[in-house]
């Protein structure tokens, strides 16, 4: 897999990025540890070579599978972690990070973003400027090499590169989620900020392996997503019955042809959530995938089915 620069830092990412808030157990079900290691593992002998997690991604305990999992390759991998809305404040920033390196058990985060922006989840309305100093501290002590925001708005996001550089945005994007485009793409593109896709294969609506009547198990916090609500089911299934053909042309599977249509977009990342190894490895494949243009805009236009009639609120969930 080709790597890419991330913004203007030095740090060169894979154009699949996995995802481990499976592995940090909250809000999903069925998650085993030791599948969460393999799945990691795998995914870096597939090719993948950055990993996203979050402190607030069960309590620390994502950070820590992940740090343990890539304990012998530290220096040959990019871990890009989060620090959580409730945890804006200056001192908060430094408690959080310091934590999040203990959990990840090294002494440097390469991408420490901004989870969600002030205010949000109840919590205290922290101004920017004030986190953004912590940030900018934090890297100007090598504890972080880049930093980067997730879920703000153009806006936001321009707030807060007027307080030091900004190299990624980490937005719900997918086939079936395109909100971001109209408001920070172009401004990410003007100011090589990478953006990150989060939600990349619609939390696996993508993949073509929920049917009509698929319920989640108790304690599986998508059955909060929009996009599985029954409203926008029919649409749901009428797309993925068109990208199923494209796919079977190109020798894959619907979730690497969702993945392969991002990251054709120059300076767009995917990050792929992964509950085992079988998945991180079929992810990583993706990363390999080069769909023809004919193909891209196909996939493009089918895409709208179910993005055209949704609402203009950023957010995929009702929390
Ligand atoms: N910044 C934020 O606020 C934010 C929010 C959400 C996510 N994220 C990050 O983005 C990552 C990805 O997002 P996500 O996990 O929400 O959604 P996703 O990557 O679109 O979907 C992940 C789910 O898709 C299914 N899946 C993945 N690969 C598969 C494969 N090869 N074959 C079949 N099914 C497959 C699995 O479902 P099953 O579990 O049902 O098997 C998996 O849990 C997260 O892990 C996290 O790191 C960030």
């Amino acid at each position: 897999m080709e790597l890419r620069t991330l913004g203007t830092s030095s740090i060169r990412i894979s154009p699949v990025i996995m995802g481990t808030w499976q592995a940090g157990k909250d809000m999903w079900v069925g998650i085993d540890d030791a599948e969460s290691t393999r799945a990691i593992k795998s995914a870096y002998d597939a090719g993948i070579t950055t990993f996203d997690t979050a402190e607030v991604y069960g309590n620390g305990h994502s950070e820590r599978i992940v740090g343990n999992a890539l304990n012998g390759v530290r220096d040959r991998v990019v871990i890009a972690t989060k620090v959580f809305s409730n945890h804006l404040e200056y001192n908060q920033v430094i408690d959080a990070c310091h934590r999040s390196l203990k959990n990840l058990n090294t002494d440097y985060i390469d991408l420490y973003q901004i989870h969600w922006p002030p205010g949000t989840f109840g919590a205290k309305k922290v101004p920017l400027e004030e986190t953004m100093r912590a940030m900018t501290d934090l890297k100007a002590q090598g504890k972080i090499r880049a930093i980067g925001v997730s879920n703000f708005s153009r806006r936001q996001l321009e707030e807060a590169a007027t307080y030091g550089r900004i190299d990624s945005l980490q937005p719900p994007y997918s086939l079936f989620w395109r909100k971001v485009e109209k408001d920070a793409f172009p401004y990410c593109r003007k100011n090589k900020i990478t953006v990150l896709a989060y939600s990349s294969m619609a939390q696996g609506l993508l993949t073509g392996k929920f049917g009509r009547d698929h319920t989640f198990a108790k304690g599986d916090h998508r059955f909060r997503n929009k996009l599985f609500q029954p409203k926008n089911f029919k649409r749901v299934q009428e797309a993925l019955d068109k990208l199923r053909p494209i796919a079977a042309a190109n020798h894959i599977t619907l979730g690497q042809l969702a993945l392969a249509w991002i990251i054709s977009q120059p300076g767009v990342c995917a990050i792929a959530g992964a509950r085992n190894s079988e998945q991180a490895v079929q992810n990583a494949a993706a990363g390999n995938v080069c769909l023809s243009d004919e193909d891209l805009m196909a996939v493009d236009t089918i895409g709208r089915i179910v993005t055209d009639p949704l609402d203009d609120d950023p957010v995929m969930w009702e929390w």
